[in-house]
């Protein structure tokens, strides 16, 4: 009994640090760690209803922190895809610059191709002040294109944030009551519905987790 018990514990405190990839912020959450010490205080108390009642709820504890990890990662992969179209949208305007930059200089560079100094430096001359104009509406194009790109960026961050934390504040706010229910049970308010389920495959599910 008391080795099965320690084992359940084990099973508890794995599924809730060792999710592969919960960030610091929802392992070291105030109010889930709180819960989850009184349910190691409850369940020491109470070894009679221990077992129940984590094999009731430790799987359900786990399908959250799965949910977490299926929603973050739904939020970074369509955080790429954006990334990706904003950077497909500016793709022909920093291809209009290269052109038009590598136009200009050949332009001038060809110049000294002339056979006498006066037609190099007569088409020098005059080259030099038309890439200068091109090079004014270059600047020009950028500087709307910074402007236009870092706002699309700004928005595509925000998006992912704003999804980040949504995902985060499920995945708080169904543990916190799953351990609510499960602390309860743990109490003796067993509130736990009849199940048919057989409880072996839960402990089979927890020794994957064993190291
Ligand atoms: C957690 O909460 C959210 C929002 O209330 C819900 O959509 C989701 O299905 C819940 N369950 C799990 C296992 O995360
Ligand atoms: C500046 O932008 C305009 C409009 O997008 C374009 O027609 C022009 O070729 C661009 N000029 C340069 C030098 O990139």
């Amino acid at each position: 009994m008391f080795l099965k018990i320690s084992v359940l514990l084990l099973g508890l405190s794995i599924s809730y640090t060792l999710a592969r990839r919960l960030p610091l912020s929802l392992t070291t959450n105030e109010k889930i760690q709180k819960l989850h010490s009184e349910s190691l205080v409850l369940a020491e108390v109470h070894q009679d209803t221990s077992t129940i009642c984590f094999s009731y709820y430790n799987p359900k504890l786990n399908l959250i922190t799965v949910q977490y990890e299926v929603d973050y990662d739904s939020c970074i992969s369509a955080y790429e895809t954006s990334s990706k179209q904003v950077e497909n949208c500016y793709k022909s305007a920093r291809e209009s610059i290269e052109t038009s930059a590598f136009q200009s200089c050949s332009a001038l560079y060809a110049c000294n191709l002339a056979s006498n100094a006066y037609n190099a430096f007569e088409c020098a001359s005059i080259t030099a002040a038309e890439d200068a104009k091109i090079f004014y509406a270059i600047s020009a194009n950028a500087t709307d294109a910074a402007i236009k790109s870092k706002s699309d960026y700004s928005r595509v961050d925000t998006t992912r944030n704003v999804c980040v934390s949504n995902a985060e504040k499920n995945y708080v706010e169904n543990t916190s009551k799953v351990y609510g229910l499960l602390n309860s049970c743990l109490l003796g308010n067993d509130n736990i519905p009849v199940s048919t389920e057989s409880t072996t495959t839960d402990f089979t599910d927890w020794s994957t987790y064993d190291e």
